[in-house]
């Protein structure tokens, strides 16, 4: 197992998805908010950032996964596990554990634009600004962090440390 060196603490964290999740109700007020969480590592987020939205929500997940290199995003993205509903004329947002390349969210907006949704939104616990190859639009983004290999939160390296409570850095 990898050393873990702490990031980002399990408190800030929390307080930082209150905030977003404060942000979100105000932004959807008088609205329904109909979450899509990217299997597997956003589940840990898109459950604590549920817990704090207000107005009504509803949840689904999707599983993708991207060909060739699994450490590097190809961009060519094959839905693994489709949606279970309809997002026809829902108000969408898609929550994602961590936008590195941008290339996962930048291929999957288009798939699910063409589904009719009437607005969607996207929204990260955790954004790498300079790893980034392709643009995407991101409305919610909980920190920046640096270009390093960070685990928790269920983020994974290697499917492990998915379930630490804190964001850290994984050292060889
Ligand atoms: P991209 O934005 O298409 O490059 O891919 C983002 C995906 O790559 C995320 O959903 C994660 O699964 C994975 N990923 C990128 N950086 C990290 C990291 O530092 N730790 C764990 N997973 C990462
Ligand atoms: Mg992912």
């Amino acid at each position: 197992m990898a050393e873990i060196r702490e990031l980002i603490s399990e408190e800030k964290v929390n307080e930082r998805i209150a905030e977003m999740g404060a942000k979100i109700s105000q932004d959807y007020a008088g609205k329904e908010v109909h979450l899509i969480a990217i299997l597997k590592g956003s589940v840990f987020f898109a459950c604590e950032l549920a817990k704090r939205i207000t107005v009504p929500v509803t949840i689904d997940f999707m599983s993708v996964s991207s060909y060739g290199d699994s450490r590097e995003s190809s961009g060519i993205v094959k839905i693994a596990k489709d949606l279970d509903e309809p997002i026809q004329g829902k108000e969408v947002l898609v929550v994602e554990d961590i936008i590195d390349s941008g290339k996962t969210l930048n291929h999957l907006k288009p798939m699910l634009m063409s589904r009719g949704p009437a607005s969607l939104s996207l929204c990260t616990l955790l954004n790498k600004p300079e790893r980034r190859e392709v643009n995407v639009d991101v409305k919610y983004i909980g920190f920046d962090v640096p270009d390093e290999f960070v685990v928790g939160y269920g983020l994974d390296y290697a499917q492990n440390y998915r379930n630490l409570p804190f964001i850290g850095v994984a050292e060889e």
